[in-house]
């Protein structure tokens, strides 16, 4: 799959999109990231990207012709079948596994992450295919966002990670997964549970049906 990512802060992907899963699936080729600096995009000596909104208030707003020049430029197209154009937004549809699960058989995914107040709101009206929302909170931009979203939907791409991993694991027909314990067996008088070393494998799977981590306080 290939992923754009349209951002003001391109740096802020540096470290985080290059460790672990997310390193090895690019290494691997099952995703090519492209990070794209909308600032080439901007206007005059200075590259202005933004401006104060009509009918006034706070902040700056990104202006929708210097995204629809990205866009263009990045050949993106809402509608595009195989593609998803995603403008992140703390008032979009909540992002959820089974978005997550539907993003990962595309083609191409191009996520649009906002800065500042905002973004101009034609952009959501006409640019992109999907609005989205991480949680009911409000981040100071979009990158924190599609590094979510990217990451998400990375290990959810075929052979990206073992297919076991992804069948027992919390939204995957169950709530949340089952408590996981390793070595040591007893450690500062905390035990593992007696079952899990049984052997008994259909103890253990009863055990682990019975037992979603969300009874942990
Ligand atoms: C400071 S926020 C703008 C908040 C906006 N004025 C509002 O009240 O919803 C700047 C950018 O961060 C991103 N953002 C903030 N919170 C988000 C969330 N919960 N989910 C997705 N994107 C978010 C969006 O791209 C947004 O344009």
């Amino acid at each position: 799959m290939q992923i754009d990512i349209i951002t003001l802060f391109p740096k802020m992907f540096d470290g985080p999109m290059n460790q672990s899963i997310l390193w090895r699936a690019q290494d691997k080729k099952f995703i090519d990231l492209n990070i794209v600096d909308l600032r080439h995009f901007g206007e005059g000596v200075r590259k202005n990207v933004d401006d104060r909104p009509y009918g006034g208030g706070a902040g700056m707003i990104l202006r929708v012709d210097i995204i629809d020049a990205c866009l263009k430029s990045i050949k993106a197209k809402p509608g595009t079948k195989g593609q998803k154009i995603i403008l992140t937004s703390a008032g979009g549809a909540k992002f959820t596994q089974d978005k997550a699960n539907e993003y990962s058989k595309l083609k191409r995914m191009i996520i649009l992450c906002g800065h500042y107040e905002g973004i101009d709101n034609r952009v959501a009206e006409n640019l992109v295919d999907d609005v989205v929302s991480i949680g009911d909170y409000v981040l100071t931009g979009g990158e924190i966002p599609a590094m979510v979203i990217a990451d998400t939907v990375t290990r959810l791409i075929p052979n990206v990670i073992k297919p076991k991993s992804l069948t027992e694991e919390s939204f995957s027909g169950m709530e949340s997964e089952y408590p996981q314990y390793t070595r040591p067996e007893v450690y500062r008088g905390w035990k593992v549970p007696k079952v899990l070393l049984s052997g008994n494998h259909k103890k253990i799977s009863e055990w682990r049906n019975d037992k979603p981590n969300s009874d942990i306080p």
